[in-house]
């Protein structure tokens, strides 16, 4: 098994595939910074669908059981389907999931998604009331439209669909009870997560974090709540179990990165869409990989760069944020897919 230098194993791989977004979240890409004069990668400079297969089947090869299509918003790559499809025929891979924004997510697509392999579905939604979300979407973007790409991905035959909302003090918070009211029954499982420190741009501040416990506090005003216990080793949400006094249910998971950091389970890698490997979501600088590739297109070569750059890896960031100046060079999350 491959292991880090903290002796963690290396299971996950998140591959963006565009660092493009039809969205402006304000914690994530501000309009201020991503507007007209930002540059993003060119078309020219992503790497190859046949690339990407070739360096996630190199990975899966190292002991990566989970790949997770991110962007940006990788629903604005049209013919993600054909890539889908490549990395589902890739034996010894176990789960195929995509985090997406759901704006694009129309009935057809949800079902084209579902058919070339995605199995499992994330997706995010901050508010369910239109002054809220449209102000943190900034491009007017209507709550119901997210809804409906929900409602298209259950009709799609999807299980287990997730819904990310990142909580913001004084933004979204109101909305954390409605949110649970809303899910409750449906099936869905419904995720809180405390607003990390993530790249520069969002001009994060500890004092707007919402956090876990917090959370954790407002759900109990109003149901029951209990634990349960994670799917998988690493997991980043902790899962609880709600109940209201219709007895009508929902699972909830917090994801805790700032309050209660779990670095030391990390076993993620992310690959950005120009080929290079960040070993942490808060790092500065990733590996390249596509100049290894297009140099050497060799599978031992590839493997060989890739249990260097794993072998290596230190990083712990939420771990040791407290004591740290903050960087001013951290990667942006719309570039690696959070
Ligand atoms: P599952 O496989 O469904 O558990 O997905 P996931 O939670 O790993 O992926 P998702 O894209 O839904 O991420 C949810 C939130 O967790 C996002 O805000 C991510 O940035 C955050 N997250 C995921 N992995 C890490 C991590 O390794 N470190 C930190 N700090 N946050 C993470
Ligand atoms: N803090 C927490 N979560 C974030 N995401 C994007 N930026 C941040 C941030 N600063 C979330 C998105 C999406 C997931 C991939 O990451 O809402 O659900
Ligand atoms: Fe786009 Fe997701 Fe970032 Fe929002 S959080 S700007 S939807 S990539
Ligand atoms: Fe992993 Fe870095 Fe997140 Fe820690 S901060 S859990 S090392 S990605």
């Amino acid at each position: 098994m491959l292991l880090d230098s903290l002796n963690r194993p290396l299971h996950d791989l998140r591959i963006s595939v565009t660092d493009r977004c039809n969205f402006r979240c304000n914690y994530c890409m501000p309009k201020e910074v991503f507007g007209r004069g930002y540059s993003f990668l060119g078309r020219d400079e992503l790497l190859s669908f046949e690339e990407i297969e070739k360096i996630a089947r190199a990975f899966v090869g190292q002991g990566v059981q989970k790949i997770r299509l991110t962007g940006g918003e990788p629903l604005i790559r049209s013919d993600l389907e054909t890539l889908v499809q490549m990395l589902s025929a890739i034996p010894d891979l176990k789960d195929l999931s995509l985090t997406t924004n759901a704006s694009l997510l129309t009935r057809e697509r949800a079902r084209s998604l579902r058919s070339a392999g995605v199995q499992r579905l994330n997706i995010s939604l901050d508010a369910l009331d239109d002054p809220t979300f449209t102000q943190l979407n900034s491009v007017n973007f209507p709550v119901e439209k997210v809804l409906t790409g929900i409602d298209h991905a259950v009709a799609a035959g999807f299980k287990n669909i997730k819904i990310n909302m990142v909580v913001q003090k004084g933004i979204n918070d109101h909305g954390i009870l409605p949110m649970a009211a809303h899910f409750l029954g449906s099936g869905v499982v419904l995720r809180f997560i405390e607003y990390m420190d993530v790249g520069n741009a969002n001009a994060w501040q500890l004092d707007e974090v919402t956090t876990a416990q917090e959370i954790l506090d407002t759900l109990q005003s109003q149901y029951v709540v209990s634990p349960v216990d994670p799917n998988y080793t690493g997991e980043v949400a902790k899962r609880w179990h709600l109940k209201s006094v219709q007895h009508e249910a929902l699972e909830v998971g917090i994801i805790s990165s700032v309050s209660e950091p779990f670095c030391h389970d990390c076993s993620r890698a992310r690959l950005s869409a120009i080929g290079e490997v960040y070993n942490c979501l808060f790092a500065s600088k990733g590996h390249d990989l596509r100049k290894v590739l297009r140099e050497q297109t060799n599978e031992a070569v590839l493997t060989k760069a890739i249990q260097a750059i794993w072998s290596a890896r230190q990083d712990r960031y939420s771990q040791e944020r407290s004591g740290q100046q903050p960087s001013s060079q951290k990667v942006e999350m719309s570039y690696i897919g959070g």
